[in-house]
């Protein structure tokens, strides 16, 4: 069964310049497409819920589905993660109902705030065999659950928005969160620049001094295909001007500096959309939802397949179900 928290990965990826894809479910389909696509390629990943999904599908059935893709692939280093929880209340809730890893999102609040929430988090989760991620700094983009900045004013100061290498290490030390995501130039959304598509890599080079062995999280890091973006457009979509974030610069983000999470939702939203409209405009007769839903799913299966082989991360599982055994991680409470 290995279900199982975000360290072992980290720590291989870490050390081997490695990703591990953190994919956002919110339906049956949307998981399926995803792990289906990590068996074929032997790749880990980590299934994250953010807490509109929760409140989208009822957890309670989200979490049956997850359970699912851990019995029927026993072969796949799974995590379950919280993406962008925003309080205590949902953090207890979310190590209850047995995930692995929790993110307390406190990066818009004041610094010290921030160091108080994640440390709270990180006592309450360590106790239960849980990790912890945290961030500091700003992203950009608006999100229905996630607050943001539009990519204009995002990238008029986008300086004060990154993160500071000084305050990383300062926050790591305070709160003892097992990884952080960083600021970095990237954006929630589809429309992530209005200008040159460029990560602040001399900024991340500095955190990873400062925060030596510290897992980093990159958060919005969805590609937004042109081949997409024209798919959609061309079945009655209309997404001008989306821009995403070049795959070399985010291969290069996690082959070099230390990057060991990627966040992608939005490329799995965009192959899903493209693919629905594309059977509706095609087969106007056709009213079997499995019919728009499977090819839909299919989609995200190659989509995720391409971000797997960005991460170099296909191949991988042998290797982090060896070490994790070795490490003898002990199970999250909830599994015992
Ligand atoms: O970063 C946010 C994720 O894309 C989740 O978005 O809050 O709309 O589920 P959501
Ligand atoms: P994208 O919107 O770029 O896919 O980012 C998703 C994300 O960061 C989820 O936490
Ligand atoms: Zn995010």
């Amino acid at each position: 069964m290995p279900l199982m928290t975000t360290r072992p990965m980290f720590d291989l990826a870490y050390e081997g310049g490695f990703g591990i894809g953190a994919f956002n479910v919110n339906n049956m389909e949307i998981t399926q497409g995803i792990i289906e696509a990590c068996a074929e390629e032997n790749s880990p990943c980590i299934l994250q819920i953010s807490k509109g999904a929760r409140k989208y599908a009822n957890i309670r059935f989200l979490k049956k589905i997850i359970d699912a893709c851990v019995e029927e692939y026993p072969q796949i280093p799974i995590a379950i993660h919280c993406d962008h929880g925003d309080t205590i209340e949902l953090m207890k809730d979310c190590i209850a109902d047995g995930y692995t890893s929790v993110m307390i999102d406190g990066s818009h609040h004041e610094f010290d705030e921030n160091v108080r929430l994640s440390k709270e988090t990180v006592e309450l989760a360590h106790a239960a065999g849980v990790v912890v991620e945290a961030e500091l700094g700003q992203l950009g983009g608006i999100e229905e659950d996630v607050v943001g900045l539009s990519a204009e004013e995002y990238e008029k100061s986008i300086e004060k928005f990154l993160t500071d290498p000084d305050h990383a290490k300062e926050f790591w030390q305070q709160s003892g969160i097992d990884s952080l995501a960083v600021a970095i130039g990237t954006s929630h959304g589809a429309y992530k620049f209005t200008k040159e598509a460029k990560l602040a890599f001399d900024r991340i080079e500095r955190i990873m001094k400062t925060c030596p062995g510290l897992p980093l999280v990159m958060h919005g890091s969805s590609s937004v295909p042109q081949e997409y973006i024209d798919l959609v457009n061309k079945y009655g979509g209309n997404m001008p001007n989306a821009k995403g974030v070049p795959e070399d610069q985010i291969a290069n983000a996690v082959r070099t500096y230390g990057v060991c999470k990627v966040n992608i939702d939005t490329d799995l939203r965009l192959a899903m959309t493209a693919k629905i409209r594309e059977v509706y405009a095609t087969k106007p007769e056709e009213f079997d939802p499995r019919k728009y839903l499977g090819p839909a799913r299919d989609e995200i299966k190659t989509m995720v397949k391409r971000k797997l082989h960005m991460l170099n991360s296909a191949g991988k599982t042998d290797e982090i179900i060896a070490y994790w055994k070795k490490q003898g991680e002990p199970l999250p409470t909830f599994y015992k």
